[in-house]
């Protein structure tokens, strides 16, 4: 959030950050400009604390920004919460910056003093390197710095040196520039500035832009000046918090091509056919002698973590167990030197995961954590942990984290499968590439099946069981299907191995029963395809989810969901999203309280 303009800024910067705190809140800061000179504050935790500290010690000034952290990189303290600083330098900033690690180290050979585990602070030092360096003033050091950094930002920077000026620039994060007649504003998204403006400005990818009181220039990172549409925004606030969805969840099905391009950043080495895996935390000695991995989770993270089983067997053929955390825990299981156990939690505080993952490393295992909250409890007492950037989930109903999780599977998968030799070069790249061209078959596949699913929900929301059905990497996916039904619409349904199908559940088809059949053309088509006529033969509603052009899906089936060709491991990352959309929608239809469905909760900190 930036403000600039005739007015006291704290309370505008605080209340913006209010407005924004639902896309993170462990640290949050501001940094204002107060009798020539840049002041800070800062505080760990919830707003509420910062508003404390400013309280007891109040900033006055009328140019301000501030922010509030979803950690990334670094623990949420108060040294690694934003703003940074470097000389005359204050800079927030969201999103990732995937050289952070070779700049670190240029700057520090150059007597940079970096005190925070942050990628955040390195663009600070950079631009005050740059702004001693060309001596052309704040715009000319941003611009400069800018060409340095690869990865994904929205920044905001002020220099004690140009009071009433703040620099912002973006690419990939979002950010929105609110105008008005005797002020200028700065948000990452529109709910911060709806109470001071509606007219707003989006920038696009590459821009940069200097805000004044009153007035904004936007140029490119050329320096050449651009033209930006405004825009008028007739949202209500509490629309805007949700992006103009209904739900949460339902921004956070969307938000899933975002959500897997910034966990995928920095992460793929296209050029190599490979995986950047520092924060896996072993050797290539270590990948090369794990005998075998167990994988623990709970719920929908233990359905990541099943298909995960069948990318560490066929990609790094590796032994691999999954198992339900609270399951595993106090059996004495067999496990220890040797092994690899990856703990998979979205909110990394799960306390049967937690406990599970405890009692392996108490027998000699190493400990992988994947989970999407940096700092929180798992990743602690892991040996490692590699992160997903789902940004943060507010929907009980875990539907982003789910799909990011998959990406760190299969990441992890790719990584250990080279350096085991068990990965050849063709196959390598074929799935990097497929991986890299997930944001967009996501998207493509959420836009094009929205309304089939819609009318599919209404259709059948009223029906008592739902049955879904799947084999192979697909075979979790219906059992997540079932789950996300089951937890937010209150419906019943079964997620079934579509090859169990005849060892019981078929006596549960009748006429009144929808039968979702996942079918991607992969290496268990031919029988998943016969377990589909069986359950229409039964006359059951058959409902297929089926790769594009399946004629045969077509004639068998009531309705076909169609999901694009792509190599068979990534299917599960496809056929999830309509399931996802199928759950909504019934449960919107039933007027069900979506995002905090009765009796669950995000964090589940109980055994
Ligand atoms: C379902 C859901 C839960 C969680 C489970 C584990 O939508 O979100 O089943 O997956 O409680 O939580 P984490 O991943 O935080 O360990």
């Amino acid at each position: 959030m930036g403000y600039v303009g005739d007015d006291d800024t704290a309370p505008i910067l605080l209340d913006g950050l209010r407005r924004l705190e639902y896309r993170g809140y462990d640290s949050a800061g501001v940094a204002i400009h107060s009798s020539g000179e840049i002041k800070i504050a800062r505080a760990v935790g919830k707003l509420r604390n910062l508003e404390k500290a400013l309280e007891e010690k109040p900033l006055a000034g009328t140019t301000g920004i501030g922010h509030t952290r979803w950690a990334t990189h670094g623990r949420p303290t108060e040294v690694n919460a934003h703003p940074h600083q470097s000389g005359p330098i204050a800079l927030v900033h969201n999103g990732i910056i995937e050289n952070h690690l070779s700049l670190r180290t240029r700057l520090v050979e150059r007597g940079a003093k970096i005190v925070s585990d942050t990628d955040t602070e390195i663009a600070a030092h950079l631009v005050h390197e740059k702004l001693r360096e060309n001596g052309k003033g704040l715009e000319d050091a941003v611009r400069s710095a800018l060409r340095e950094i690869h990865g994904a930002y929205a920044l905001a920077v002020l220099s004690k040196d140009e009071p009433g000026r703040i620099v912002v620039a973006k690419a990939s994060s979002p950010l929105v520039i609110g105008i008005a007649d005797d002020a200028s504003y700065a948000g990452s998204d529109i709910p911060a500035l709806l109470p001071y403006t509606r007219k707003m400005i989006f920038l696009e990818d590459g821009d940069m832009a200097v805000l004044e009181k009153g007035s904004v220039r936007i140029t490119r990172l050329d320096g050449t000046v651009v033209e930006r549409a405004i825009k008028v925004i007739d949202w209500s606030p509490v629309m805007a918090e949700k992006a103009g969805f209904k739900h949460f969840m339902l921004k956070e099905i969307h938000e899933q091509p975002r959500a897997i391009e910034d966990t995928l950043r920095g992460r793929l080495d296209r050029e190599h056919g490979d995986v950047h895996g520092h924060e896996i935390g072993l050797s290539d000695d270590d990948a090369r002698s794990i005998k075998r991995v167990f994988l623990l989770a709970c719920g929908t993270s233990h359905h990541a973590a099943m298909t995960g089983r069948y990318y560490l067997e066929s990609i790094a053929r590796i032994p691999t167990s999954v198992e339900l955390a609270s399951e595993f825990r106090g059996r004495e299981p067999m496990i220890g030197e040797g092994d690899l156990v990856v703990a998979v939690s979205q909110s990394g505080e799960t306390i049967d995961t937690l406990i599970a993952a405890r009692e392996a490393k108490e027998r000699g295992a190493k400990i992988l954590a994947i989970a999407n909250v940096i700092g929180s409890a798992i990743p602690r007492m892991a040996d490692a942990a590699f992160y997903t950037h789902a940004g943060p989930e507010i929907g009980v109903a875990s539907t982003k984290c789910f799909s990011t999780q998959l990406a760190n599977l299969m990441m992890l998968s790719i990584w250990l499968g080279k350096r085991r030799g068990s990965l050849d070069e063709a196959k390598a790249r074929e799935l990097v590439e497929a991986m890299a061209r997930l944001p967009l078959l996501m998207r493509d596949v959420i836009t094009g099946t929205r309304q089939l699913v819609c009318n599919l929900a209404k259709r059948y929301r009223d029906a008592r069981d739902v049955l879904f059905l799947g084999r192979g990497l697909n075979y979790p996916i219906a059992l997540e299907a079932a789950l996300k039904l089951k937890e937010i619409s209150y419906v019943h349904a079964e997620g079934y191995a579509a090859g169990e199908m005849k060892h019981g559940p078929i006596a549960l088809i009748d006429s009144a029963v929808p039968v979702f059949v996942l079918m991607p053309k992969d290496r268990w088509y031919e029988r998943t395809h016969g377990n589909l006529q069986e359950a229409k033969a039964r006359e059951g509603q058959v409902i297929a989810i089926a790769t594009e052009g399946d004629e045969s899906a077509h004639s068998l089936s009531q309705d076909v969901i169609e999901v694009p060709d792509v190599p068979e491991a990534i299917t599960p990352f496809l056929t999830v999203l309509p399931m996802q959309l199928y759950s909504y929608y019934v449960a919107d239809f039933k007027g069900t309280d979506v995002d905090q469905p009765r009796n669950l909760a995000k964090t589940v900190t109980v055994e």
